[in-house]
């Protein structure tokens, strides 16, 4: 061992488990490291209500190891039909930590989302109420609207709109990509955003110089190696504003090479060591703690955990499992292209 380093047990703030055989496979890989994680709702159908909420976070907990020490933390899939009251309820039973916007047809899943957020405004109301945050999936779908210009363009079209209208509502800018994403994050009040493991490590020649990389194809889309610099600034600067959701978001291999290939990177199995590797060469590695176990749980008001976890660095370089079995297939590791000789001691 060369070097360890000890940190509060890091939370994963946007994570995709599914349901069924794929979730069986998954959640372990999550319960391994992770303390806590906000569950994605995107499932076919979408997480929408309460009951649907309180009926999945069984469905995970039923799929963890035994003695595992792992906390779902739950959302609901907001829809053109969601009820404020049944919201309010999920909040006030302590079910729900967030409600998750996805505008209809921007990602996997999403064609159930918003049309026309002005359907959703009582929602929305009655969640700045309470102080239920929201989670943005930050990219508008108008069509002439350029993919590497999406997220940019949500936040002066929509997202900006919406908080002038409603400062008080909290919100989650999720897996911001651009550098436009890092500095309206940090203006808050009310506001925070997640950055993902892969984005840190990615940027589009990676997906797409000398052939098309299916498995670096994910949602928002990765940007220019400028964007990828600010996201790396963000996350290891500290600054209360950014912290870790790794938005991993398992498919079968079937469907990520393929002819329409589907949008994820799978990095719940090795996101804690790639991130000391890529926070050790920015010279940062005492903003890791900050980033993945306290910057989380203070914007969502929950308790910092007190267990630990520690990395290890070591002379050889790790190897990492390549795949994930599921029933459903199998599932490849987000592979960073790059020797890492970081890993949690088990
Ligand atoms: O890459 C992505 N995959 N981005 C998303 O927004 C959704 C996710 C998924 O559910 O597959
Ligand atoms: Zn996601």
């Amino acid at each position: 061992m060369i070097k360890s380093l000890t940190l509060r047990r890091p939370d994963d703030m946007h994570l995709h488990l599914r349901d069924g055989a794929m979730l069986a496979a998954v959640a372990p890989e999550s319960a391994r490291d992770f303390a806590r994680a906000i569950i994605m709702p995107n499932l076919a159908p979408p997480i929408a209500t309460m009951a649907q909420a309180e009926a999945y976070r069984a469905r995970i907990m039923a799929a963890l190891p035994k003695g595992a020490q792992f906390e779902p933390l739950m959302t609901l899939y907001l829809t053109e039909t969601t009820d404020p009251a049944d919201v309010a309820r999920a909040h006030s039973s302590g079910l729900i930590k967030a409600v998750k916007l996805y505008p209809a047809g921007a990602t996997t899943n999403s064609h159930g989302g918003v049309r026309d957020l002005g359907q959703v405004m009582p929602v929305l109301e009655k969640m700045a109420d309470i102080g239920l945050p929201l989670c943005t999936h930050g990219e508008v779908t108008t069509p002439q609207v350029d993919i590497f210009d999406r997220e940019a363009v949500f936040i002066d079209t929509v997202l900006d709109p919406l908080r002038r209208r409603l400062p008080q509502l909290r919100v989650v800018m999720e897996h911001i990509t651009t550098q436009e994403g890092v500095s309206y994050a940090a203006e808050g009040p009310n506001l925070a955003a997640t950055i993902t493991t892969h984005h840190l490590i990615l940027n589009r020649n990676h997906l797409l110089v000398g052939g098309i990389k299916p498995h670096y194809y994910c949602l928002p889309v990765a940007k220019r190696e400028k964007h990828r610099q600010a996201l790396l600034r963000a996350a290891t600067s500290g600054h209360a504003s950014y912290f870790l959701g790794t938005d991993s978001a398992p498919h079968v291999d079937a469907l990520k090479e393929h002819a329409c290939g589907c949008a994820g990177c799978f990095t719940a199995t090795n996101t804690m060591p790639l991130l000391a590797h890529i926070f050790e060469q920015e010279g940062a590695l005492n903003q890791l703690e900050a980033f993945t176990s306290q910057n989380g749980a203070a914007f969502y008001g929950l308790p910092q955990n007190e267990a630990q976890i520690t990395l290890i660095k070591s002379a050889q370089p790790t190897v990492f499992p390549t795949k994930i079995l599921s029933q459903a297939g199998p599932v490849t590791v987000f592979d960073p292209g790059f020797a890492v000789h970081w890993q949690v001691q088990a």
